[in-house]
């Protein structure tokens, strides 16, 4: 602990290694020895050990420091450290090989005052756990940070997952000792889809390790591993209150609160879908983004019909990225007459109401069916059936939209 570490990219590590080599003055140095990679169980966060060179074990008036050289597979390429430890802590994909190199450095009086690095490296290449029944990987892994409040992930099942299969989600991070099993799944068709960290707090701008794994009838399934920053998954709550009036001179003024939630104000940024309904029906739109939580437009054709409606994200200065929120309810200029269903009308009450309207037509015709044949003996004013029906049936719709 409290060793000091320098992280040097590979190009200046390069450089570093020209410069030494320039300055060789014939001493060698042995690389390091006893390389090995240690599993906490972090799922994926993995500590590198190594041990000095035995020719330099006791020379202790030599200050000794390592390279360190890993592939990093979230990255994408190498990256080289210096350290005068001898561990080394770093994020790895489980799924993937691991490889990595450490050279000795030395220094002071066994090297006449320069650095010597060594010529060849210690090297190791772990080949990824071979366990599990091929082809049963979880499949769009996908997590969102809901108003930055409560994270849902959710993952689909692959071809190949055997039926009786029976998913886990672990996940650890710097503040967990040990990696921790889902609070609550989420539960679809008697299957685990998704966990649910129910408001649990995780630690923001730090790796979060997941880890899918489970089994089934014919075996283990093959881990799932994913690493992920929470602010980079946030979903800000849909806009809720929206205004829009007309200013004296020809203008819509439209303004928004921020959603409910705990996304800080000053990292949102919003869209603005307005669309122009013309007399002709024809609908024009175009998207505004803006930082402001308003917006002022000209109102350019008194017969147009203008419907605003906005949605939120969170901007490039706070997170890398974000993503949108759902779209507020449209807000129109003049306000529309007729109801029209929202998105989120609810389908279950309109199948009630349509089921109670057929029962009672059928009943009705069934009642007027009999009375007619009962009137049929008396000659009286004809009434007719179908249009009692449709009455009945326009007061039973008028009542369910109502
Ligand atoms: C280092 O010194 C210890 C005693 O201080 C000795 O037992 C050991 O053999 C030495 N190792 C080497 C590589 O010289
Ligand atoms: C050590 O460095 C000094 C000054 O740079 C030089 O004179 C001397 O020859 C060097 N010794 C060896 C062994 O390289
Ligand atoms: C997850 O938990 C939160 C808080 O307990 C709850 O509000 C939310 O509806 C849950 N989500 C799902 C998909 O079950
Ligand atoms: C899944 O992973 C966790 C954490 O590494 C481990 O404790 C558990 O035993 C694993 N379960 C299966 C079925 O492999």
């Amino acid at each position: 602990m409290g060793r000091s570490r320098s992280s040097v990219t590979h190009g200046a590590a390069l450089m570093l290694l020209f410069i030494t080599c320039r300055e060789c003055t014939g001493f060698t140095v042995d690389p390091p020895e006893d390389l090995v990679i240690f599993d906490p169980g972090h799922l994926g966060h993995l500590e590198i050990r190594w041990s000095p060179p035995a020719r330099l074990i006791n020379k202790t008036e030599c200050p000794k420091h390592y390279q360190l050289e890993y592939f990093s597979t979230y990255k994408g390429g190498w990256t080289a450290i210096r350290t005068p430890g001898r561990s080394y802590s770093a994020q790895f994909d489980l799924m993937k090989d691991i490889r990595v190199k450490v050279f000795t450095l030395l220094s002071g009086p066994c090297t006449n005052g320069t650095m010597v690095k060594s010529k060849s490296y210690t090297e190791l290449v772990q080949k990824p756990l071979s366990t599990g029944v091929e082809g049963t990987r979880v499949k769009d892994f996908i997590c969102v940070f809901h108003k930055m409040e409560n994270m849902e992930c959710k993952w689909g099942r692959s071809a190949k997952m055997p039926a009786t299969s029976q998913q886990n989600l672990y996940f650890w991070h710097k503040q967990l000792e040990h990696a921790e099993e889902c609070p609550e799944y989420i539960i679809s068709g008697g299957v685990r889809i998704g966990c649910n960290f129910t408001g649990k707090v995780l630690p923001d701008f730090t790796d979060i390790n997941f880890c899918i794994n489970g089994s089934s009838a014919e075996g283990a399934l093959k881990p799932t591993f994913i690493s992920l920053q929470i602010q980079n998954h946030v979903k800000p709550g849909a806009t809720e209150k929206l205004y829009l009036r007309t200013a004296p001179d020809t203008q819509l003024e439209l303004h928004w609160e921020c959603p409910v939630g705990s996304v800080p104000e000053h990292c949102l940024e919003w869209e603005v879908e307005h669309s122009q309904e013309g007399p002709d029906g024809k609908i024009a739109s175009q998207q505004i983004l803006t930082q402001q939580k308003s917006l002022t437009l000209p109102l350019i054709h008194d017969d147009e019909r203008n419907c605003f409606r906005v949605r939120s994200q969170l901007h490039k200065y706070c997170v890398d990225k974000s993503y949108w929120s759902e779209w507020s309810r449209p807000n129109c200029y003049p306000e529309m007459k007729e109801v029209t269903p929202e998105p989120e009308w609810d389908m279950v009450r309109v199948y009630v109401y349509i089921a109670v309207a057929i029962t009672a037509m059928l009943v009705l015709s069934l009642c007027l069916g009999t009375m007619i044949k009962v009137r049929s003996s008396r000659p009286e004013k004809k009434q007719d059936p179908l249009h009692t029906t449709l009455l009945v049936r326009n007061s039973v719709l008028r009542k369910a939209e109502a």
